[in-house]
Parts: structure tokens; sequence; C-alpha cells
């Protein structure tokens, strides 16, 4: 059983995530967008959708160095388990408080506005249902467990398998004696990236950062003279022009 939840499973969900990619791009190009509903509704997305994207970069930040640094390597640069810990839990709260309340006002957004609610699919609905059950797990292993309880070092287990995964070496004694909600937030964040290529999530990949540093495109001059007006076609015609002779 924990061959198949902790190394079977994590790379059907990878498989999937590649493969349904690869699908999605095929099958459906002019689906693959945010599928925004700005215009039906923006006085909540105006605050949820900043305080979720917001929320979500800074817990794959707090992820990513979680994760995938080792724990070795933190003190070998010596940052104390005690300072990793403070900084973790400090930033990990508030990151995941700002996800929550975002997610929140996007759900709530499509319960309150009819005209969100029609245009809102089953996969949509499935990917709310998807990360309300993650952020609900993974703040109560921050929360409950690592600030307010015991404290559960993670790097030792999870991240050691969570690295193993992708080394194709994934040994899940690390995560048989993990707490329950570790394990359950673990396995589903497997089966979130399963799920990630059929929801709306693609966006991610097609997110406009050129836009950061492109030049800006001039569309009018603020200075200098306002350009000279075009003789109407009436008064080339009274004025018995040919219309090419006005040309500039
Ligand atoms: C296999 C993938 C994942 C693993 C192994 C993992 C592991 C963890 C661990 C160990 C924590 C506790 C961090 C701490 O206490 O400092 C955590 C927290 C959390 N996770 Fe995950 N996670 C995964 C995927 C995800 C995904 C896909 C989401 C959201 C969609 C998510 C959302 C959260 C949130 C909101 C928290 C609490 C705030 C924070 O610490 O950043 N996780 N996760």
């Amino acid at each position: 059983m924990s061959t198949l939840l902790w190394i079977a499973l994590p790379y059907a969900c990878l498989a999937v995530f590649v493969a349904g990619h690869v699908w999605r791009w095929r099958h459906d190009q002019f689906g693959w967008t945010t599928h925004t509903s700005q215009l039906l509704e923006s006085r909540l997305l105006r605050l949820g959708s900043p305080l979720f994207h917001l929320g979500a970069f800074g817990v794959i930040g707090g992820h990513a160095m979680g994760l995938l640094i080792p724990a070795t390597l933190t003190e070998a640069i010596g940052i104390s388990e005690h300072t990793y810990h403070v900084v973790s839990v400090t930033g990990g709260t508030i990151t995941g408080v700002m996800l929550v309340a975002g997610l929140a006002l996007l759900i709530a957004r499509r319960f309150v506005s009819g005209r969100i609610r029609r245009v809102t699919t089953t996969m949509d609905k499935v990917l709310y249902a998807a990360l309300t059950a993650m952020v609900v797990l993974g703040m109560s292993g921050t929360v409950v467990i690592n600030l307010f309880g015991e404290g559960y070092d993670y790097r030792e287990t999870i991240a050691v398998w969570f690295r193993g995964v992708f080394w194709f070496q994934p040994d899940p004694a690390l995560m048989t004696g993990a707490p329950l909600v570790f394990q359950l937030h673990a396995l589903g964040g497997f089966l979130f990236l399963a799920l990630w290529p059929f929801t709306r999530l693609v966006h991610v990949w097609s997110a406009p950062l050129a836009y950061l540093w492109r030049p800006y495109v001039v569309y009018r001059g603020r200075r200098g003279p306002a350009p000279a007006a075009q003789p109407t076609p009436a008064a080339v015609r009274e004025a018995g022009l040919h219309p090419a002779s006005t040309r500039r």
C-alpha cells in the first residue's frame, strides 16, 4: 500500500500532468486562457484576485524553500533550525492567510453574482474544491501543528521524500510516520498537479511576463503641436482637388 501511495501515485500524477498539458494544447488552444469574468463582476475580483495571487506566489516560494532546499544547506550557511522555523511559520502563516482570504472572495463572488454563477463550469467547481482542500490541509499543518502545536520537522521526512520523487529514488518509509494531515496534503499536492492541465490553471504558463519589460506603446504624444487636420472629402471636392494630391 505504501509503495502505491508514495511511489506509484506521484509518478502517475506527474505523467497525467505532462500528458494532460500536451493534450490540452493540441485540442483546446482557444480554451487556454484565464476565462476571465472581470466584465461580469469586478468589485470582489479587484480585491480577491490580487490577494489570491500574492498569497499563491508566497506559498509557492515557501514550498520551494522548504521542500527543495535541504536542511543541511541552510545549516551550512549559518541559518539555524530555530531561525528557519520562525521564518517559515511566519511567512507561511501570512501568505497562507492571504491565500485563504483571496480564495474565499473568489468563491464568494461565484455565489453572490448570478452572472458569474452561470459561467462557472463543473471544472471550475472541482478546482475551487481542490484548492480549498489543499489550503485547509496546508494551513492545518502550519498553524495547528507548527505554530501552536508540538511542531513537526517536515524537512527531515516529507521534503526528502519529495526530492526523492524527482531523483527517481522516493523512500516511502519517510512518509509513513508523518502526521495524517501532512500525508493527505502531500498526496493532495500530486493529485492537484494531475488536475491542473484540465482547468483554467493552464493560464499560469501563458502569463504575459514580457509586459514587464516591453517598450511602451505610444498611441498619441502628450506634448507638441496637435497634428494638422486632414481635409474632409467634402472640402476636397469643393476645392476641386484630386484626393491623392492632398496626401502627405
Ligand atoms: C506534493 C506537493 C506538496 C507538498 C509536499 C506540500 C507540503 C507542505 C508542507 C510540508 C507544508 C507545511 C509548511 C510549514 O508548516 O511551514 C505545507 C503548507 C501549505 N501548503 Fe503545501 N505542499 C504541496 C502542495 C501544495 C499545493 C498544490 C498547495 C495549494 C494549492 C499547497 C498549499 C499549502 C498551504 C496554503 C500551506 C500553508 C501555508 C504555507 O505554509 O505556505 N501545497 N505544504
